[in-house]
């Protein structure tokens, strides 16, 4: 099967060429635009360019390289019937979630004071608090953020988590959904997380009313899509102190701008759009899967509902 390679700004064999190697002898990889586009039934893509589809007249299914399909589905040449499959990586879960404890663990032990006391040569023992006492609520209670829910009950943390639908919860964890249900979870809780999909519902949902909904004092770890977040309102809750600090690994425009507020801020700490990538086995998985789906006439597993947007 001929698959295209679309992306912009970076060459996908860069991050993934590995788990394209271990597939080549059933999918053959070609470079956007390729040369025989009527033989092109699938295309792995990131960001892709706006016009990319518009060259494959016999495209059925684009990949993602990752968990989040919302710049594929954003793309205006993705043509109605055409699937999205987004890589479901259990590996992923697992790194985000580590990646996410350390950062709820940061703010806790205060960890961002002791590196400020020790730029100052400063012996100082700051109060210490218990996991138990740090309530942390996770927007989206999917595949990562029921991994993290589990790890971070397991440390000692109440965990509160928001979907779209009801959930039922494991012990210690309690589930709220719609918009009633995420102010009466914001206002128990002292850390937020995001890990939702970019859609049309949750753009912007990082605002000035959500951060004065939390305790005071709060943290915001930032992991799910740039657009989440509105910055203002960030700095704003930073600057009134309603938020102690932030965590944030994704961001409207990436990369960063050198010049952009946030690299310098002291209660700010980042990283650039690094939480954790899929591995090479799922990505693997997943072309199999697709492409075997392909030749039999069937949906693609992990095809995301495009109205719905993930
Ligand atoms: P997922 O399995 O699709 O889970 C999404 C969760 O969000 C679900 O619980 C869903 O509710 C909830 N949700 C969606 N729309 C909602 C709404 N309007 N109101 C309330 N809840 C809503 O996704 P995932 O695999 O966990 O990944 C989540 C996101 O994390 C990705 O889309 C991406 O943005 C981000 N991510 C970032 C990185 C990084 O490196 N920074 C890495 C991986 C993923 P239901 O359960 O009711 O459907
Ligand atoms: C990374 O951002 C992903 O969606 O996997």
């Amino acid at each position: 099967m001929q698959c295209a390679l679309v992306s912009r700004g970076f060459d996908l064999r860069d991050y993934y060429g590995k788990a394209f190697d271990k597939v080549a002898d059933r999918i053959q990889m070609q470079s956007h635009p390729a040369d025989d586009p009527a033989e092109v039934r699938m295309a792995v893509a990131w960001h892709p360019p706006a016009d990319a589809f518009d060259r494959y007249p016999n495209l059925q299914a684009v990949c993602t390289i990752g968990a989040g399909a919302d710049n594929v589905l954003a793309c205006p040449s993705l043509r109605p019937g055409i699937d999205v499959v987004r890589v479901v990586d259990p590996a992923q879960a697992e790194m985000m979630s580590g990646f996410i404890t350390w950062h709820v663990i940061w703010h806790q032990r205060r960890f961002a004071s002791y590196l400020a006391q020790q730029r100052r040569s400063e012996w100082r023992r700051l109060p210490q608090r218990a996991a138990r006492s740090v309530p942390v609520a996770l927007l989206g209670y999917g595949q990562i953020g029921s991994r993290v829910a589990a790890d971070l009950t397991q440390l000692g943390f109440p965990v509160l988590a928001w979907s779209r639908t009801p959930k039922s919860m494991p012990p210690g964890m309690r589930g709220f959904h719609g918009g009633d249900g995420l102010f009466a979870m914001l206002r128990e809780a002292e850390v937020l997380v995001n890990l939702l999909p970019l859609t049309p519902e949750t753009r912007g949902i990082l605002n000035r009313d959500v951060f004065a909904a939390l305790q005071p004092g709060g943290y915001l770890i930032q992991v799910g899509r740039g657009e989440h977040l509105a910055e203002a309102d960030l700095l704003a809750a930073l600057d009134s102190g309603q938020l102690a600090g932030a965590s944030l690994d994704v961001f409207a425009r990436e990369p960063l701008a050198g010049d952009h507020v946030f690299w310098q801020h002291p209660k700010i700490v980042l990283t650039p759009h690094d939480a954790c990538d899929v591995s090479n086995d799922a990505l693997v998985g997943t072309l199999l899967s697709t492409a075997e789906a392909i030749e039999t006439g069937r949906r693609p597993p992990g095809a995301v509902d495009r109205v719905r947007g993930y």
